[in-house]
């Protein structure tokens, strides 16, 4: 038996088969990146306004981002990305492009951090809350899921809060054990000078959608498809699930930092953008609409006190 989490870190990034060592190059589901819009031009356009010099950017997968800042040679940017693939593949796709570089980890500081979709696929474990115990989720040689209860009183108390800020009425749910997110998130930390931008799925606590009865949080994608399978045929599968906002806030506090925004991603173009006029031949409509990207995403941008 292994922990969900070690399935996912070997299904997702086995240096051989993992799925973002040979897939990262295509789009398994849609996000604000992978839309054809203006996005990236209007998150130049705040780097720019905000006087940012030099941009980290965690998990440039297949670097549109990175595409888009091409121009700008005044701004240094570096994609740090755990694929060593992906990082061989982009080094060789912007060699002509000296302010555009890319590593597979950094220990240098950058006036801004942007953090998109890649705390929704950080292994973690899932648990169930089951009559005041915690269960841990295990998976089989088979792929079939066994249930183990924990003595963990972190995760008792976690699961008693998540219980009370939704007001659940549920005898049983299940949750992400966030405890993975504080690597990243003091990776982050030592690395930002000013501002870390977090745009991802998910929400705040209250509507936490993680909990989500017997069901898995962790939902498999491939070519736009939803799998049921996410605990067989690992690199087969993009793995993610929403990501808890108001954990990544409270760790950030705990390190010593300040919460400087948190909203939609459609009131994030609105107000922080300054995005105020849809192209009609785009697909700039779906990243505002509130059924489509426009509420199931989320963006918290975390600064230094
Ligand atoms: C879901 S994509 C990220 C999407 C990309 N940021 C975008 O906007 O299109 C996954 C990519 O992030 C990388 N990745 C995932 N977790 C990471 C981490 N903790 N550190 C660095 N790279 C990571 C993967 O190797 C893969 O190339």
């Amino acid at each position: 038996m292994e922990s969900l989490s070690e399935y996912m870190e070997r299904a997702l990034f086995n240096s051989i088969y993992g799925f973002y060592e040979n897939e990262s190059l295509e789009d398994h589901f849609i996000t604000p990146s992978t839309l054809k819009t203006r996005y990236h031009e209007f998150l130049i356009k705040w780097i720019i306004k905000n006087n940012f010099r030099s941009i980290l950017e965690l998990g440039p997968g297949s670097a549109r981002f990175a595409s888009a800042l091409k121009t700008y040679s005044d701004l240094s940017y570096l994609g740090v990305d755990r694929s060593k693939n992906t990082i061989n593949r982009l080094k060789e796709q912007f060699k002509e492009y000296s302010h555009v570089s890319f590593s597979n980890d950094t220990v240098d500081s950058y006036d801004c951090i942007f953090v998109q979709e890649i705390f929704d696929c950080c292994p973690v474990n899932i648990c169930e809350y089951f009559d005041d115990k915690i269960f841990e989720w295990m998976r089989d040689s088979d792929g079939s899921i066994k249930k183990s209860q924990l003595t963990n009183s972190r995760l008792e108390e976690y699961a008693k809060r998540l219980k009370k800020s939704r007001s659940i009425s549920e005898e049983s749910f299940c949750f992400v054990d966030v405890e993975p997110h504080q690597h990243l998130i003091t990776w982050l930390f030592k690395r930002t000078r000013q501002y870390c931008v977090i745009v991802d799925y998910g929400q705040q606590e209250p509507q936490y959608s993680q909990l989500l009865g017997n069901h898995s949080p962790v939902r498999a994608f491939r070519n736009h498809q939803l799998f049921h399978n996410q605990w067989n045929n690992p690199g087969q599968y993009d793995l993610t699930y929403d990501v808890n906002f108001t954990n990544l806030s409270e760790q950030w506090i705990a390190l010593g930092g300040r919460v400087n925004y948190f909203a939609s991603l459609a009131e994030f173009l609105i107000e922080k953008l300054d995005w105020h006029q849809i192209d009609p031949f785009s697909q700039e409509r779906m990243l505002f609409d509130p059924r489509q990207l426009g509420s199931v995403f989320s963006v918290l941008i975390l600064s230094k006190a």
